[in-house]
């Protein structure tokens, strides 16, 4: 794959994470750092090497990258629920922007090479039209802030303690391995395909959509759906790339489509019956509209997606979930 032998994943026992590990271990040393919180002992690889702690643990993040020689983290561990966020915003500067900082200052004199950073399309906050990586950015919510707050941090300090970076904003993730090993456990997100795939083995299934009175075709909230694997394949790409070309890079993660709610839930009817739509509330937070421009990603990484196609997405999301 590429020169690096040994990789700390934080996050990794997470939905995410896991599907970043469980392709990363075929080649390489992974160590997993996670406080499980929102991860599962079940989504843990057992070709991994395991350690139950907190990204807030200074010395203990120090230990592990001294004793296993990390050369890269892959930084996921984070809280990420909107609501919360506005409601709790000490437990989220806590975890995601003094947690970042102390795994960054963990590296000083260090030999860590890459830091590859789950960032996401929050930052960006309401865009019209498909948003570049150039685009000024505007968090409409805490989650969002602590999130380019961890991306200054780690930006502030890759010239002193001598790392590149890999700043990658997510757009929204769904889908599972085709393992069927891994998958996303965690409810308390409320992404809306996960709560589709719990409701599809119901009786009566019911969907609840927050707003519709936002600027957009329909009404619903529009959003860029990837499956997890093409975000996999972006992370394997990404690190290969700064740890090859010494560069550091932003990269959009989605596939520049913008479906609203409606357009998701209108494809889930198709294969259930009985659907009751429940209109709700705006929530907190929630923006009209994110989409990705893509043209950085498939230029600097060439790369492809594999699986960007809603219905296939959705339909994997499903499968997972009737293994649960
Ligand atoms: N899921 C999405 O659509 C999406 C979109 C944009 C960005 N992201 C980002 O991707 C990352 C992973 O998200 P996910 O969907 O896999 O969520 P997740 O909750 O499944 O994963 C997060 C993992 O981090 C762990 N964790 C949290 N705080 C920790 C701490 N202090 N120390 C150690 N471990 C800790 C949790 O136990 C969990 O295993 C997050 O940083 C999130 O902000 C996700």
């Amino acid at each position: 794959m590429f020169k690096i032998k040994n990789i700390l994943i934080t996050g990794g026992a997470g939905y995410i994470g896991s599907h970043i590990v469980e392709k990363l271990v075929e080649k390489k040393n992974v160590i997993i750092l996670d406080n499980l919180i929102t991860g599962y002992k079940k989504l843990i690889n057992k070709k991994a090497k395991f350690i139950y702690g907190d990204i807030r643990d200074r010395k203990k993040i120090s230990k592990i990258i001294k004793n296993h020689k990390i050369e890269t983290i892959i930084h996921l561990a984070a809280f990420l629920n909107v609501k919360e966020s506005e409601n709790n915003k000490k437990k989220y500067y806590k975890n995601n922007i003094q947690g970042t900082l102390n795994l960054v200052h963990a590296c000083k004199n260090s030999t860590v090479k890459n830091i590859i950073f789950s960032s996401s399309c929050s930052v960006y906050g309401n865009v019209k039209g498909a948003v570049n990586e150039k685009k000024k950015l505007n968090p409409q919510n805490y989650y969002a802030f602590t999130k380019l707050k961890a991306e200054e941090i780690i930006k502030r300090f890759s010239n002193k303690y001598k790392y590149q970076y890999g700043i990658l904003r997510y757009f929204n993730v769904a889908g599972a391995s085709s393992s069927g090993k891994i998958g996303e456990i965690e409810t308390s997100h409320g992404h809306l395909i996960k709560n589709i795939a719990i409701q599809a083995s119901k009786k009566k299934p019911i969907i609840s959509i927050y707003g519709n009175d936002y600027n957009t075709k329909d009404g619903t909230c529009i959003r860029d759906y990837i499956h997890v694997l093409d975000l996999v394949d972006i992370h394997i790409k990404t690190l290969k790339y700064v740890n090859t070309k010494s560069k550091s890079l932003i990269l959009n993660c989605g596939y520049g489509k913008g479906y609203s709610v409606l357009d998701i839930i209108k494809i889930f009817k198709k294969t259930t019956k009985n659907l009751i739509i429940n209109y709700k509330t705006r929530r907190i937070g929630d923006v009209d509209m994110v989409y990705a421009d893509v043209t950085k990603i498939k230029s600097i990484l060439k790369w492809k997606p594999k699986y960007n196609n809603i219905k296939k997405i959705i339909k994997s999301s499903i499968k997972w979930e009737s293994t649960l």
